[in-house]
């Protein structure tokens, strides 16, 4: 059994954090969203791992490395151009060569790992096997037609969904799926989808196995879905406290912090994770909140946020929350005057005053 990781792509709804970083290494409760996809791997003893990455980028390989430190071997894989998920499979058919394997959208969170499915795929010896998940708002993914016990069509995409499931981005083939990929075409996007994929695998007699998510799982396009993921993954967060907290402070619930960080006459109420170095003074930081390494917040309050390495909130009156702060980024009150709001955002950035 091998793994067949995704990390590219241009996450083009999250900038603009993903201009100067893939959307694989934003960060959930501290770590890049991609090192859960990579634990789930580790976790279901899938050793050999390749990890396909856009034309050029050193990015991932810089941050995960032979993939020592997860207990898996990692391999990279450039795709030349983003011509679909279908396309990725072909891409990696060397790497794969007759084993069966997992392929998997890392920009997909899930609750508990994909052990189970594993164990399911193997149970049924099916060609494939798909993992669904009833949404809200199937129109947003591949969507099967169920029959009973049986799959019998998929669409990518459908205006008119046959199912409220959405097909996951976790996916178990044998390699019958190389003959499905190097025989469809791309679709009107110029994409070779993996619904088409599936669609020949059932169209060709192949047996196309399924299993239900019933806990959560998310795949995260949007900030929303980022914020709801860290939320998730704080919920499951160890408590543990290497800070200096002085006895003006006070530490309630789950809060995990990192080596040199201070919290000083502030509140923290966990669920949350402060990295290294983190400097908490005369401020508030509330649930579901991650503060990377080297962040500074002073006479500020921040709750269900995400806020990357070297950030800092400085004596802003109004509490931030649901918000997404990429590294380096100062907020501060403005201390001259005329007061006002004195903004400098990059490109797409996005701002709510209240
Ligand atoms: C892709 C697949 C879709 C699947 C989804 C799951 O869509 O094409 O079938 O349901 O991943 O995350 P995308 O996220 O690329 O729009």
């Amino acid at each position: 059994m091998k793994g067949l990781l995704t990390a590219g792509g241009h996450g083009t709804r999250l900038r603009p954090i993903t201009h100067t970083k893939n959307k694989h290494l934003i960060p959930i409760a501290n770590r890049p969203m991609l090192a859960y996809a990579i634990d789930y791997m580790a976790e279901a003893e899938i050793e050999e791992v390749a990890i396909i990455v856009n034309a050029g980028d050193r990015e991932i390989e810089t941050v995960f490395g032979s993939g020592e430190s997860y207990g898996v071997k990692l391999t990279y894989i450039e795709q030349d151009a983003p011509l679909g998920l279908a396309h990725v499979v072909k891409i990696a058919e060397p790497f794969i060569g007759d084993d069966s394997f997992l392929f998997y959208l890392g920009d997909n969170i899930l609750v508990g790992g994909v052990k189970k499915f594993l164990e399911e795929f193997e149970r049924t010896q099916s060609n494939c096997h798909l993992v669904l998940s009833r949404v809200a708002d199937p129109e947003r993914f591949g969507v099967p037609k169920i029959d009973g016990d049986r799959i019998v069509s998929i669409e990518e995409k459908p205006a008119n969904p046959k199912s409220d499931f959405a097909i996951t981005g976790i996916y178990f083939y044998d390699s019958s799926i190389f003959e499905a990929v190097n025989s469809i075409e791309p679709s009107d996007r110029g994409e070779l989808e993996i619904s088409d994929a599936h669609q020949y695998l059932l169209d060709n007699g192949k047996s196309v196995s399924f299993s239900e998510i019933t806990g959560w799982w998310k795949d995260t396009g949007k900030p929303s879905d980022l914020l709801e993921a860290n939320r998730l993954v704080l919920d499951n967060v160890a408590g543990s406290k290497s800070a200096n907290v002085d006895e003006k402070s006070s530490v309630t619930g789950k809060v995990a912090t990192g080596e040199g960080t201070t919290i000083v006459n502030s509140q923290v109420r966990g669920p949350a994770v402060l990295g290294d170095n983190v400097y908490v003074k005369n401020a508030y930081v509330g649930p579901y909140t991650a503060i990377s390494d080297n962040c500074r917040i002073v006479g500020s309050e921040v709750e269900y946020s995400i806020i990357m390495s070297g950030s800092s909130l400085e004596n802003v009156e109004c509490r931030i929350e649901g918000s997404l702060l990429g590294h380096d980024v100062e907020l501060s009150q403005s201390q001259i005057r005329p007061r006002a709001h004195r903004i400098m955002v990059g490109d797409q950035g996005r701002v709510e005053v209240a």
